[in-house]
């Protein structure tokens, strides 16, 4: 049988300072049958022994060979070259992962990973439990509260497709926050209560940006954004917890609608940002925005402000969806 002859363009960066390129290889391969970690590693060993990358079980089950494959990141061991290249896809295109330093070719630094990882404590604690000598049982469903989390092979992936982890350096990322849904919903764990107020602050669950994105590249279905939505749960059903901006923008964001079908920005800030005068460095921040719309002739003040046609409407879907809430 003839192989097809498939063009492969490797993402090539001698080392962190170096400026990147992109270098063309041609290799002969079946591409059902071939992965593209097959390919890379018939580049190293055929034609150019210097180009650097991960791999090391070839299954899916370390979670080294992540990189980015046609514009998504995944396992490359996983991904056979018929799955990645579409109709369109004249090549197979390799890069390294994004959000993380390269440090040679295909390989990234992942130090900002690890650390935000141990940023949730990410370790069942039983500090001040009586545990028993022998095993420690769960039950199969306690069990099965963990199972999508505890899949999680740490191989980065999310965290490389992340838009809130591309714009802010203080979000954890979405392996973080799976991993840390694992250890709070552990019924060994005796922290939660300090884990969810953790969990509340900025940098954890309210700084995601619900991109969908670690979902839908997550190689072992841990589902990493439905982790984050579980801890929000938890946050919202405990009323002590102070409101974050987060949250309080979720809020007033549905009150307003609820009010006057549509969003009075002039009232929306002062209460998220400045928590209704009660955060006054909030309020101060918003200063110079709210002068800027003042003077170009953008702020809607109260006694401009009309209610949309369609606010009654609008009020009557909320407390339906409320009252629905309550029944399920
Ligand atoms: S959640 Fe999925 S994509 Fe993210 S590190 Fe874990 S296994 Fe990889
Ligand atoms: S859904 Fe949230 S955690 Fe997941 S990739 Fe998007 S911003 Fe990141
Ligand atoms: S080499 Fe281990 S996951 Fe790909």
């Amino acid at each position: 049988m003839t192989l097809p002859s498939i063009t492969v363009k490797l993402h090539r960066q001698a080392s962190r300072q170096a400026d990147a390129n992109y270098q063309t290889y041609t290799i002969k391969a079946n591409p059902d049958r071939t992965t593209v970690l097959d390919a890379l590693i018939k580049i190293q060993e055929e034609q150019d022994g210097s180009i650097g990358f991960r791999r090391n079980c070839r299954n899916a089950i370390c979670g080294s060979c992540a990189m980015r494959i046609n514009g998504r990141s995944g396992l490359a061991c996983q991904k056979h070259i018929s799955e990645v290249m579409g109709a369109q896809d004249t090549e197979l295109v390799i890069e390294p992962m994004h959000n993380l330093p390269v440090i040679k070719d295909l390989i990234v630094d992942m130090t900002k990973f690890w650390d935000n990882l141990h940023k949730v404590d990410p370790y069942v604690s039983t500090a001040s439990r009586q545990i028993s000598k022998t095993e420690y049982l769960q039950t199969p469903a306690q069990r099965a509260q963990l199972q999508a989390a505890a899949n999680c092979i740490l191989c980065g992936s999310c965290y490389s497709e992340c838009n809130a982890a591309a714009v802010s350096d203080r979000f954890v990322g979405p392996h973080a926050l799976a991993k840390a849904y694992r250890v709070m919903a552990d019924n060994r764990d005796d922290r939660t209560e300090e884990r969810v107020a953790k969990y509340n602050e900025s940098g954890f669950v309210w700084d995601c940006t619900r991109c969908y994105n670690c979902n839908e590249v997550c190689p072992v279905e841990v589902q990493p954004l439905d982790r984050i939505s579980q801890i929000k749960h938890e946050i919202l059903a405990n009323p002590d917890l102070p409101k974050s901006t987060a949250q309080r923008h979720r809020h007033t964001m549905v009150e307003l609608v609820k009010e006057d079908g549509w969003i009075d920005e002039s009232k929306f800030g002062v209460i998220v940002v400045g928590d209704n005068f009660r955060d006054l460095k909030g309020l101060l921040s918003i200063f110079p925005l709210g002068m800027r719309m003042v003077l170009r002739g953008k702020m809607p003040y109260p006694w401009q402000f009309q209610k949309s046609a369609g606010a009654p409407e609008a009020k009557a879907l909320i407390e339906a969806i409320a009252e629905a809430k309550k029944i399920h």
